[in-house]
């Protein structure tokens, strides 16, 4: 008796097409902004059968044909695409220029009764937006005759569930000078140390993507929006959409800070360049003048 052949094979095909790659990467570019070229194929190839395997997909094409009706495949997908790389305290030179500048402009415009109203996004595993509580609380004098709102976004619905948790390696504190670790943090049995609750609740997350004026819509009136690091990932029309989706979450007169790589100048027009003794910024034009 001939044995019958199975329906599936045991496991899946992996190989992935040229056509298959070319359209897989034109997919994650128009969900994400992110791009991949031919050069990075063997990293997109390799993610790519991590995720069929993960998946118990039997090859490309099932996997993606899931991607179009499973959000969970998607998320899963977009988190093993994102590059989540962050510390605390990471180019301080611009937190320092939030404390000695640009919260004196914001509040001489502000009522009390007004939030001040901070923004990091793309957050990553949430170590910018808790730095930015630490740093106003050690740095900035006012901090407690005002109400201050700090929300932390991603895209990457893995990334901010660990930002949520508020646990944290060695590496992600190296920056961190120690007494501020022993006084914001409890060190675990594991080696690794999680963030005090108070600092926890301080910060709001939430999932945005930035390319998607949906996802930014809600979001307006921030002070300073801090979107370090993510465009360098994009090509210049997915950082224009960015750029142009944020300007219309920022309050007239606010600011954003980009990643010491980036310039908004090669981006939009619609910014001012604010040269500061510590950083370069970007302001939005209106009420409140330019810097
Ligand atoms: C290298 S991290 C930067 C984190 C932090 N801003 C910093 O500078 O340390 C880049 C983050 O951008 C997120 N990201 C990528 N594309 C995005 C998009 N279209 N919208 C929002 N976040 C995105 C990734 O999930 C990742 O967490």
């Amino acid at each position: 008796m001939r044995a019958e052949k199975p329906d599936q094979p045991d496991s899946p095909d992996i190989r992935i097409a040229d056509h298959e790659f070319r359209r897989f990467c034109d997919f994650l570019y128009r969900r994400t902004g992110i791009v991949f070229g031919d050069g990075q194929r063997a990293y997109v190839e390799r993610r790519l059968a991590d995720r069929i395997l993960a998946a118990g997909s039997r090859g490309f094409s099932d996997l993606f044909a899931r991607l179009l009706v499973e959000p969970d495949e998607l998320e899963h997908l977009i988190s093993a695409f994102t590059v989540n790389e962050t510390y605390f305290f990471r180019e301080d030179y611009q937190l320092r220029c939030l404390t000695s500048t640009l919260l004196d402009r914001i509040t001489a415009r502000k009522r009390r009764s007004q939030p001040i109203r901070l923004w990091s996004v793309p957050c990553s595993t949430g170590e910018e937006p808790y730095s930015i509580a630490i740093w106003l609380l050690e740095n900035w004098p006012h901090v407690d005759s005002w109400d201050i709102e700090i929300v932390g976004s991603d895209i990457d619905v893995q990334a901010l569930k660990a930002a949520r948790d508020g646990i944290y390696s060695e590496r992600s504190l190296m920056r961190l000078p120690r007494p501020l670790v022993a006084k914001y943090f409890t060190a675990l049995t594991d080696g690794r140390y999680r963030i005090d609750d108070a600092l926890r609740g301080s910060v709001q997350f939430s999932q945005v993507n930035i390319i998607d004026q949906g996802d930014t819509g809600p979001w307006r009136d921030m002070d300073v929006i801090f979107c370090r690091n993510v465009l360098i990932y994009f090509d210049d029309m997915a950082r224009r959409t960015a750029a142009n989706n944020l300007y219309d979450c920022l309050a007239p007169g606010g600011y954003i800070c980009l990643g010491h790589t980036e310039s908004m100048s090669r981006i939009s027009p619609l910014f001012h360049v604010c040269r500061f003794p510590e950083a370069i910024v970007y302001q939005k034009p209106g009420e409140g003048g330019h810097a």
